[in-house]
């Protein structure tokens, strides 16, 4: 039942063709008759009524059965297409997608993390979406794939990137104040290219800022003091703060300690004028990669 079709985009537009050509033929036609018929029975050439015919049966079986088979027509493609989004192909690569307020992970079975979503080109990929606070939506405009990403359920979308480049990945589901912030990127690269690039297990003496990165914490905290849905990096520490701790407000330098407390238990102390929305990092990160995001933290005067 399904065809075989090379990628996504393919079996999506080929649907989206079908229906809109039967869409365009049959609004021009419509039209065209209706404009005919207007000025052909204008009743100022016919002041009577020229036709005593009340019914035909066979005008009304043929404006019955023809939209019916066309209909029918759309459905069966539609579902053939559906069915082709949702059959993975054997041998697709797999990946996790993690979505949270309000960024992107993404996690391969050998381990890598990325905030990219990098691929082999030419190669299936069977990406499992999973939500980790509320609903978010994946969303590749290239490849024509859109699924939501609820909390506590299993989803997932495939695709096949035909070339090498770059491509838009959205979140589709409005998510909160930083919902549009979660934008990144599919790459594709060469099949070597890509084998090489997975092989890159960046764990050891990986850079602050790409740990940053990884974890998802520039999706909200800008480097450079921009404003965005939590506070800058840039020049926290040593800084005085307002927070809010158990209800009271109280003064705080900001030093390694408070660093830490507010990667693991960000809920402890909450900066006043931001809502106590970040996730806790309690039990996710090991303590060298916690030592090492504090250090560069540290660095950000
Ligand atoms: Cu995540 Cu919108």
């Amino acid at each position: 039942m399904t065809p075989q079709i090379q990628t996504t985009t393919e079996a999506v537009d080929q649907v989206f063709l079908l229906i809109f050509g039967i869409s365009v033929v049959m609004l021009l036609g419509i039209a065209a008759v209706m404009v005919y018929f207007a000025v052909r029975y204008h009743h100022r050439r016919h002041p009577q009524p020229t036709s005593q015919v009340s019914s035909n049966l066979w005008l009304e079986i043929t404006w019955t059965v023809l939209p019916t088979l066309i209909v029918l027509a759309m459905f069966y493609y539609g579902w053939a297409g559906y069915l082709a989004l949702r059959n993975v192909p054997e041998g697709a690569m797999e990946v996790k997608a993690v979505a949270r307020m309000w960024s992107w992970v993404f996690e391969y079975e050998n381990g890598r993390a990325s905030d990219r979503l990098y691929v082999p080109v030419g190669r299936p990929v069977k990406v499992h979406l999973v939500s980790e606070d509320v609903l978010h939506s994946f969303y590749v405009p290239a490849f024509r794939i859109k699924r939501d990403m609820v909390p506590g359920m299993d989803n997932y979308v495939w695709f096949v990137a035909p070339e090498a480049g770059s491509y838009h990945v959205f979140c589709a589901e409005y998510c909160g104040t930083g919902h549009a912030d979660m934008i990144t990127r599919v790459e594709a690269l060469p099949e070597g290219e890509f084998i090489a690039w997975l092989a890159r297990v960046e764990d050891e003496g990986a850079g602050g800022e790409d740990l940053l990165r990884r974890h998802g914490c520039l999706g909200c905290h800008s480097l450079d003091g921009a404003q965005m849905a939590g506070p800058t990096f840039k020049g926290l520490y040593g800084r005085e703060k307002r927070v809010l701790s158990e209800g009271r407000e109280r003064t705080l330098i900001v030093d390694a300690e408070y660093l830490r407390r507010s990667i693991l238990q960000p809920k402890a102390d909450v900066v006043v004028g931001y809502p106590p929305i970040m996730p806790d990092y309690e039990g996710r990160l090991s303590e060298e990669d916690l030592e090492a995001m504090v250090e560069f933290l540290r660095t950000l005067q």
